[in-house]
């Protein structure tokens, strides 16, 4: 494997995670020595206005040696490339918004990858991310891609399906998040972290938070803080007061169940009525994203297609960067570095069906993700949550690989925010309209 010169594509180029990536590659040249950058996607505008950023952003960091470019074109795209960092999201967030408002019509959750919002999403997904691997495998076949495309078990599951062999990694920054805001609200590190996870993806639980320099597991602790008070959004969340909405419902969770640290996305398995009766249905989440960071990122082009002073480039994701460097990093160097990723089982969670796609903790290094087996058994209140979302994941990618109605109708009922069939139904002849440029024809 090449371990120098490294041109880096970014399936999705145009997205507004984008800089903070671009960001954190520059923050860690001497360890992943990126000489190349591609901005692939297939909407020019947002993919021309994120090169005029990136390349801002070379240029007054001192690193224009680094070789940008942006394409439409896959071939280009990929031919050469050594990792793939993908970020599509198929339909935009015109589509996002669909996914959220259409449900929230018939009473049901409206959010981007829990629901039947979720789903819908998934058979977009699905099929813009066979096309990105099989671009990849095309062009590129030794290229890692590292994965990070919504909603990832359903990217995960059918990934497997059609090329169980491919170089691919999937990873949700929600876990980072989680672990670096209750890092930061109770004054510890969580690099000092070890923690133990499972479930699906935005679906699982801490089993405990292994703190190096204090020596203990400090989950206890967290979880006594967490139902006395719920955390303060950081940073890199500063103003958003759905982030806070979302740690206020897992202090919530917690005075329910206060023997594991969830998920925050469980609000939605929860509470699926609180959660429908305090959103607006005429503004989503969708909508508070394009007011906000797609503005932004937009004005920020202008900016500089203008030619304006001052500091253009404001944004702060967090640690969301970071981690995909880190494991790009891990891999080139063979470093066995800790990731909580989406896999099949494979016997990790002995008392879970083994090609159930699931969220564990693995060591990543030059061969890939070599996932860490939990060695005991989870509680049936999990299980049962966990066996019964899983099914209706593995439904709904049997009725996109099968074109069936009936599979995607049996996944929509079966899904954990969803009480009622007829809703399932209305919600979902509704959306096939919506997504007809996007889903499989479904009989
Ligand atoms: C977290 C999740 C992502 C999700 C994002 C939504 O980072 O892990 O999977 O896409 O939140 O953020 P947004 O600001 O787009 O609602
Ligand atoms: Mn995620």
């Amino acid at each position: 494997m090449k371990k120098e010169n490294l041109h880096v594509t970014i399936a999705g180029g145009g997205s507004t995670y984008t800089p903070g990536i671009t960001q954190a590659v520059l923050n860690n040249l001497d360890r992943f020595p990126m000489t190349k950058l591609t901005l692939y996607d297939i909407d020019e505008e947002r993919n021309e206005d994120m090169l005029l950023i990136i390349d801002y952003m070379l240029k007054t960091t001192g690193h224009d040696d680094i070789e940008l470019n942006a394409t439409l074109n896959p071939k280009e795209a990929f031919t050469g490339c050594d990792f793939v960092f993908s970020q599509i999201r198929v339909g935009g967030m015109e589509m996002r918004e669909k996914d959220e408002k259409i449900p929230l019509k018939y009473g049901l959750v409206g959010q981007e990858t829990c629901g039947v919002g979720g789903f819908s999403y998934g058979l977009r997904s699905i099929k813009g991310l066979l096309g990105v691997v099989g671009f990849v495998q095309e062009y590129a076949p030794d290229a890692w891609i590292l994965n990070y495309t919504n909603p990832e078990t359903l990217i995960a599951e059918s990934i497997r399906r059609a090329y169980p062999k491919a170089k691919m990694i999937n990873a949700c920054d929600m876990t980072i998040s989680i672990e670096e805001t209750m890092a930061r609200n109770f004054g510890y590190d969580r690099k000092n972290w070890i923690c133990q996870y499972y479930g699906l993806n935005h679906f699982g639980w801490y089993t405990e938070i292994y703190d190096k320099e204090l020596e203990r597991d400090v989950m206890p602790e967290l979880i006594e803080k967490l139902k006395k008070k719920p955390m303060k959004i950081a940073s890199f969340n500063k103003g958003d007061q759905s982030w806070q909405d979302a740690w206020n419902k897992l202090s919530k969770i917690l005075n329910l169940f206060p023997d594991y640290l969830p998920n925050n996305y469980l609000e939605y398995y929860f509470f699926p009525d609180i959660v429908v009766e305090e959103t607006d249905p005429n503004y989503t989440r969708a909508n508070m994203v394009m007011d906000g960071r797609l503005k932004h990122t937009k004005d920020m082009a202008n900016e500089i297609r203008n030619n304006e002073d001052g500091n253009i480039l404001d944004f702060d994701f967090g640690e969301h960067g970071q981690y995909i460097v880190d494991m790009a990093t891990s891999i080139l160097n063979d470093s066995h570095d800790r990731f909580m990723l989406i896999l099949p089982n494979h016997g990790a969670i002995p008392n879970l069906r083994d090609d159930a796609a699931v969220e564990i903790p693995a060591y990543v290094g030059r061969k890939g993700a070599e996932p860490i087996s939990m060695r005991h058994n989870i509680p049936d209140f999990h299980k049962g949550l966990m066996e019964a979302q899983n099914a209706a994941e593995k439904l709904l990618v049997d009725g996109y690989f099968e074109g069936s109605y009936q599979k995607v109708l049996q996944a929509f009922t079966l899904n954990q925010t969803v009480p009622s069939a007829d809703k399932a139904k209305l919600a979902l002849d509704d959306l096939i309209i919506a997504n007809k440029n996007y889903w499989p024809e479904l009989h």
